[in-house]
């Protein structure tokens, strides 16, 4: 089998590696010829934990390619994937899908022999019609199918997710489609991964279903927190005492300063819009967004209370600014919103995030990046912990009471734990928790 994967983002780079180590020939296009001189250099773009590994097995096998030719590497391709951006439309929410009609008009000028023509990237329903009207146009005697097939990796953990899935949704409308998905996936059958077959639509709904689901889920925690501190209740026991209930699940309830990320604030967006114009409004979800956005700010007024009502002058050392740990990605990350905030309120920044300061600096003036997490502390007023990388989890805490001014500490992610904080002496703040 031979693929060709079209966009070499983060679902492009990591899909096509991990096919490759399916044992399927990957060709990875990108109109970045640089992107493509530096992959093709075995230098990796980003961050994903044991993807410069693969990719260097399967290129060093012979089975992982990087080109800017699109045309060579569709000719000879079973199965083409789309992975191109999908991002949220200035203005409205809709998810901008020129990069995905531009590669569909340029795979149909090099289709050759039957190719199933595959979606991955997330796309709202009829973007797969839409894909085979285009390649229709473009080349009326093309022999071809279209496939849905959206990816539901999480970062940081994107290899095991895609080697070890919960499920592959495949929306398929002939035979012939099917038999190629089959053929690319053919490990995970071996270890009984259910594989739902369905149609394009569903497929392509599934995804946002899926994204909008997780992202109410951690908003309904988020306000069961809050609800906690009110009641003086315990969110951490709450969760698993909701979460044992199978129906419920004990996963995704971890509450925290709000989801972020690529995914989630872009799809709910979408999908609300796509619900309203259908005529079938999502408010439940409207919810979620307004709460979700509202939240950050809302976590910046914890800070400030958190340091006796007023940051104005002080100094505040920040752990943490990715979106999540394991991961460069500075993309609808919480910290975007809470930081300038609390420099608006008058506080002087210093910060440490082990991965995502090159991207941070860019797009967060004004703070005083550090070497390491206890550089930030030296003298500062309070210590606020925004991401849960490792390292932070187990800090010397008598050494950041030494650093600290005062020994304020808030936990945006309730990394620990409230009672050993307060016999270790910190005026401790989390999330949902009190001691
Ligand atoms: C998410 C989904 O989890 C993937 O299944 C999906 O494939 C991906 O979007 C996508 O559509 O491409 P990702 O954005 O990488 O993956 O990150 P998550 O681990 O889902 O975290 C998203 C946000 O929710 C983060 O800000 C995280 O901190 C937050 N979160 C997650 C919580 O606040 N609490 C939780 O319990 C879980």
């Amino acid at each position: 089998m031979r693929i060709a994967m079209i966009g070499t983002g983060y679902v492009g780079l990591v899909s096509g590696a991990c096919f490759s180590e399916f044992g399927v020939t990957v060709t990875c296009v990108d109109k970045d010829a640089g992107k493509i001189e530096r992959l093709n250099r075995g230098e990796i773009p980003i961050y994903e934990p044991g993807l410069d590994k693969l990719v260097e097995n399967s290129a060093k096998a012979g089975r992982l390619f990087f080109t800017t030719d699109l045309k060579a590497a569709v000719a000879e391709a079973d199965a083409v994937f789309i992975a191109v951006g999908t991002p949220s439309r200035r203005g409205d929410g809709h998810a901008d899908l020129s990069y995905v009609y531009g590669a569909a008009k340029e795979i149909a000028e090099a289709l050759s022999g039957h190719t199933v023509v595959v979606t991955k990237s997330t796309v709202p329903v009829g973007t797969g019609r839409e894909v085979e009207r285009i390649i229709r146009e473009t080349r009326p005697d093309a022999d071809f199918d279209i496939v849905s097939n959206p990816e539901f990796l999480r970062e940081g953990s994107a290899i095991s997710d895609f080697m070890r899935p919960d499920r592959v949704v495949i929306g398929a409308r002939t035979e012939k489609a099917r038999e190629v998905m089959r053929n690319l996936y053919r490990p995970l059958y071996l270890i009984e991964t259910p594989i739902v077959f369905t149609s394009v639509e569903t497929s392509e709904l599934i995804k946002y279903a899926a994204n909008t689901f997780l992202a109410a889920k951690i908003t309904f925690i988020n306000e069961i927190a809050d609800l906690c501190e009110k009641l003086g209740a315990d969110v951490h026991d709450v969760a698993k005492g909701i979460g044992l209930d199978g129906r419920i699940g004990k996963k995704f309830l971890h509450p925290g300063p709000g989801y972020g990320g690529s995914c989630f604030p872009k799809d709910t967006l979408a999908l609300v819009r796509t619900a309203q114009e259908a005529g079938a409004p999502l408010r439940i979800i409207e919810t979620v967004v307004d709460i979700n956005d509202k939240r950050k700010r809302a976590m910046a007024d914890k800070i400030i209370a958190a340091c006796g009502g007023s940051v104005k002058g002080k100094t505040l050392a920040i752990l943490g600014v990715t979106f999540k740990p394991n991961t460069d990605d500075m993309r609808d990350s919480p910290s975007l919103d809470i930081l300038p905030a609390l420099q608006e309120a008058g506080a002087a920044l210093r910060a440490f995030d082990p991965a995502g300061m090159h991207e941070a600096e860019k797009m967060l003036p004004g703070i005083l990046w550090c070497e390491t997490a206890y550089e930030t502390m030296g003298g500062a007023d309070a210590l606020v912990i925004i991401t849960e990388w490792n390292e932070f989890r187990a800090l010397d805490l008598k050494r950041v009471k030494s650093l600290l001014k005062s020994p304020v500490l808030v936990d945006l992610r309730n990394v620990y734990e409230p009672d050993m904080m307060a016999t270790a002496g910190f005026d401790y703040t989390c999330v949902g928790r009190v001691s």
